[in-house]
């Protein structure tokens, strides 16, 4: 049974002692479920308290936002895939669209971070997506395989250790959600493109706008193996909420 992945995008909020006090809440909250994973992706410095705080709990595990391709170095403000799994980090988010578009990350950027979190053995979660004009224009999975040829010369076994969250930019923070079915053309697209290349199984997570009210019609989505949630995971009863969402038979 692959299980549910619910994975929280705390972007450039709660630091540690906030992130310790959100855990105290959620943890009343929240009860594990074999047939789920609860994630946190809590800022670079929030990661050694959420790591703390979740570790008597196997069902929760913790993933950094952004890391550098590089080992170590002279890279200022950077973080490295080894220090991230030092602080508690399991994975990490790649490519996430304001990675992108607000600080001009290359999908080829992508692709180096891809392979440093695997040298690392942490699991990368690349997030793609593409942005309003670009699906007007018919372009949403020409934009997707753009994307995903950033993981081009890896093999079978490699990618599949990679997750996939396909998040439409234009449904990130403003409060409009990918149809289910929107979102499935765009995951079987995904599941193609690695299908193509023999990986018979990849997980596929939606991001994008995902609220308590609308997370249980997206994860009734067979395409749709889990959600990556940012707003709406920063307060504890709503987190608790879509954490507890039912699963499709
Ligand atoms: P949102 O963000 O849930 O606030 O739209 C999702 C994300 O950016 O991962």
């Amino acid at each position: 049974m692959t299980k549910l992945m619910l994975a929280a995008n705390w972007k450039m909020h709660l630091g540690p002692e906030a992130a310790r006090g959100f855990l105290h809440a959620y943890l009343q909250r929240h009860r594990s479920a074999p047939d789920r994973e609860v994630w946190f992706f809590p800022s670079a410095v929030a990661l050694e308290a959420v790591a703390q705080a979740t570790r008597d709990r196997r069902d929760i595990r913790v993933g950094a936002q952004n890391v550098h391709w590089e080992a170590k170095g002279a890279f200022t403000g950077e973080l490295s895939v080894s220090m991230a799994a030092e602080a508690g980090a399991a994975a990490a988010l790649v490519g996430h669209s304001e990675r992108r578009h607000v600080f001009g990350e290359t999908d080829d950027e992508a692709g180096r971070k891809v392979r440093a979190v695997l040298t690392g053995g942490l699991t990368p979660m690349l997030c793609v997506g593409e942005r309003i004009e670009e699906r007007d224009a018919g372009q949403t999975l020409a934009v997707v395989a753009r994307q995903l040829a950033a993981l081009g010369g890896l093999d079978a076994a490699t990618l599949g250790r990679i997750v996939v969250a396909y998040e439409p930019v234009w449904a990130i923070g403003t409060g409009k959600t990918a149809t289910p079915a929107d979102a499935a053309e765009v995951h079987a697209a995904i599941r193609r493109w690695f299908a193509d290349r023999g990986v018979r199984s990849v997980r596929v997570l939606y991001g994008g706008s995902v609220k308590p009210e609308n997370a249980a019609e997206l994860v009734a989505e067979r395409e749709i193996d889990g959600l990556l949630v940012g707003g709406a995971s920063l307060d504890p009863a709503s987190w608790a909420a879509i954490t507890a969402v039912r699963a499709p038979d």
